[in-house]
């Protein structure tokens, strides 16, 4: 099983301890998780979270089975300069559908990662996990990662009221997905084209 893909100057790997302390950084960040429903976590809370996935991920891979769970992280290709994580989460008694996540660095935003990291899960979820469905979901108010999903391909499924609660204040979730009957296989043969 791959490890590593990369795309221009962009590598995405399966996620490692060695990335741990700079995803325990960025997470630590207010801004980070302004639209987010945890955070901002203190670094042991971070440690905690992802520690087990991380084993668990290590563990099928040396078994070169492919993983439950694909947590990415995201890094310049030629200077290693961390930019932020990606991951496709299976939901639960939907085998086949999975839950898209991203998190970029509040140095690197707007340059264009976070339209990339959604790109590369939906190329990964069709052509190497053979998804039948992504699903999507932000915060009302999370313009940019809205428009990443759209970008993307993702059409609006709807608005769930009072979703979450954060700092006192209730926020409504945006739902969005993509499905094999939306992507076509051009676009599909261009996504796999962009990845080695
Ligand atoms: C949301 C997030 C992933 C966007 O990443 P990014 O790398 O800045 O996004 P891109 O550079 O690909 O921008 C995509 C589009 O969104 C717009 N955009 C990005 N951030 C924006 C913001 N805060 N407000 C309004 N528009 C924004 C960009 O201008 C771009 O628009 P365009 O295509 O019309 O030019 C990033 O801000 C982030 O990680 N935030 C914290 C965690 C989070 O909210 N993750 C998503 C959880 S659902």
């Amino acid at each position: 099983m791959k490890r590593k893909w990369n795309c221009g100057n962009i590598v995405y790997s399966y996620c490692t301890e060695a990335d741990l302390s700079d995803i325990a950084s960025m997470l630590a960040k207010q801004n980070v998780c302004e639209y987010l429903f945890f955070g901002p976590n203190k670094e042991e809370d971070t440690l905690a979270y992802f520690s087990p996935l991380i084993n668990s991920i290590s563990e099928s891979l040396k078994a070169n089975n492919i993983p439950d769970m694909h947590v990415f992280t995201i890094r310049e290709k030629d200077s290693g300069v961390f930019i932020g994580q990606c991951a496709l989460l299976p939901i639960e008694f939907t085998n086949g559908n999975y839950l898209i996540g991203y998190q970029i660095d509040d140095t690197q935003w707007r340059k264009g990662y976070g339209s990339a990291a959604c790109e590369f899960l939906t190329y990964f979820a069709f052509s190497v996990l053979s998804a039948f469905r992504i699903t999507g979901d932000c915060a009302e108010g999370n313009i940019g990662s809205e428009k990443t999903m759209i970008k993307a391909g993702f059409k609006p499924e709807g608005q769930q009221k009072r979703y979450w609660s954060k700092n006192g204040k209730w926020h409504d979730r945006l739902l969005f997905g993509l499905t094999t009957e939306d992507i076509s296989e051009e676009k599909l043969e261009i996504l796999r084209s962009k990845y080695d």
